[in-house]
């Protein structure tokens, strides 16, 4: 239902005007001034406006100004006097959608309408589906629309209005620095440093001068040098380095357990002292911290401070491995062509589908970080534009995941030479699953009576499906 504002003052236009659309189906608002009409547009869905131009207080061309200032999805028409085309182009200019002469014809004006209308819902179409678009690509630098991933980009959302010490965890490669960055780049912190330590590849006697810096004249025990420098000059620790932004703490699980109360103390007070430095400098920096240990395991061997877990728990994000993220590993893979693509500037655009059914079948261990490698030396190799499953690994090609999807192609892979009855076979086999198993609306589905679809089922064998 098409609802219009028809506004005049002169009150005979309005109702003839209002008279003649709602015979023709539209539902009707009439006003006899332009402040009337934009009051009421805020409590009823408004499709189209109809206005005269010359009406005393506010003119048709203000009506326009308005609304294509306030609402610029509901589209204008003025009326204006026959022969007037300045007048008409004036209006246009002023971001009005349309113009119809006077005086009025109805069908006419109603054709205007339907035409407004239909753009108008066009325009919000067009709209909606950027939106779609945008959330199945992901978020941020994040790629992935699954529902694991949705309850990832969730938390992110939360977290990142806070500064609430976060704790990521997940098996190697499933983007833990990833999301650290999109955190910090969606938090207030944004213009402030992004600074990432892994404490598992600093050595152990230099971590706490790394991130706590180095009082003038300190010598770092172990006889530091390199990494934290010869003390003499002094020199701030990451946490100073990070103020204003956020510090990632990779592999905190490999955090000395003699260090990890000074972490603790940073945290609760936002105050540290510097190796060999009396002073205390401040501490002002969102701890994100990752590891892809059972840190809760660790904690009952009392291999990690109980303590300090709690104070780094308060808000858990964990990341799912890539094999449960459905369809993603596609939308990942297409992300790694197109940008190994340009790289290697050469032209590939995409995954045939056979090669895109077996890494949905394969269990990648190595996770997003695997899916790029393996992506790159695909784009590297291949002489298609589309990767074919001979550009894979060997172990991808062969993957067979049980459970993994069948495939909606595998009757067709060109590197499987299949008898018409074993394409047949799997094609049968894959619309029944799609149909639940219902065997009646399979048999719809593949254009035979039911009595054909069961002799084949027979045959094959395929009782249970
Ligand atoms: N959802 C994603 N979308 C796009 N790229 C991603 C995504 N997740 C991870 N990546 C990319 O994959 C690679 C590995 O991610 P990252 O280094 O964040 O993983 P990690 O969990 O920190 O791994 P590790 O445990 O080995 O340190 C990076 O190049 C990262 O940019
Ligand atoms: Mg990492």
């Amino acid at each position: 239902m098409t609802t219009v504002f028809v506004i005049d003052d002169e009150r005979e236009m309005v109702d003839l005007i209002a008279l003649g659309l709602k015979k023709r189906g539209f539902t009707m608002g009439t006003f006899g001034s332009g402040a009337e009409a934009l009051a009421a547009i805020p409590a009823r869905d408004v499709d189209v406006i109809v206005t005269d131009l010359n009406m005393k207080g506010m003119t048709g061309l203000e009506v326009c100004q308005k609304v294509v200032a306030d609402r610029p999805d509901i589209p204008v028409i003025v009326l204006t006097a026959f022969g007037s085309f300045e007048t008409a182009v004036g209006a246009i200019r002023a971001g009005a959608y349309d113009f119809v002469t006077k005086p009025v014809e109805v069908e006419a004006l109603a054709i205007a309408v339907r035409r407004a209308a239909e753009h108008r819902s066009l325009r919000g179409e067009v709209r909606r589906l950027r939106e779609v678009v945008a959330n199945t690509r992901g978020r941020g630098d994040l790629i992935g629309a699954s529902p694991a991933m949705q309850q990832v980009y969730e938390l992110i959302d939360q977290v990142s209005a806070t500064d609430a010490t976060v704790l990521l965890t997940g098996e190697s490669g499933t983007g833990k620095e990833a999301v650290a960055r999109e955190i910090h780049n969606r938090s207030r912190r944004s213009a402030g440093p992004f600074v990432s330590v892994n404490c598992a590849a600093v050595p152990e006697a230099l971590l706490e001068a790394e991130l706590f810096g180095q009082a003038k004249g300190a010598a770092v025990a172990g006889g530091a040098n390199g990494g934290a420098g010869d003390g003499k000059q002094g020199r701030p620790g990451l946490f100073q380095q990070a103020a204003g932004g956020t510090v990632f703490l990779d592999e905190i699980g490999d955090m000395a357990l003699a260090l990890q109360p000074k972490l603790l103390r940073a945290l609760q007070e936002r105050k540290a002292r510097p190796v060999g430095g009396d002073a205390e400098v401040p501490i002002d920096v969102r701890l994100v911290a990752a590891t892809n240990r059972d840190l809760e395991e660790m904690v009952e061997a009392k291999l990690f401070r109980e303590d300090l877990y709690y104070r780094i728990h308060v808000i858990h994000i964990p990341l799912p491995p890539v094999r449960a993220r459905g369809g993603d590993v596609v939308q990942l893979a297409q992300h790694f062509v197109k940008h190994h693509a340009a790289v290697f500037d050469k032209k590939v655009t995409g995954l045939s589908a056979v090669a895109a059914e077996r890494m949905m079948a394969y269990d990648w261990p190595g996770n997003v970080r695997e899916l790029g490698n393996c992506i790159e030396r695909a784009v590297a190799l291949t002489r298609f534009e589309e990767i074919q499953v001979d550009d894979l690994p060997e172990k991808i090609r062969t993957s067979r995941r049980p459970g993994a999807m069948s495939g909606p192609m595998s009757g067709t892979d060109i590197t499987e030479l299949l008898t018409l009855e074993e394409v047949e076979r799997r094609h049968v086999v894959r619309v029944l699953e799609a149909c639940d198993r219902n065997r009646t609306d399979a048999a719809k589905m593949l254009g035979l009576d039911r009595k054909t679809l069961y002799r084949k089922l027979l045959r094959w064998g395929v009782t249970d499906a």
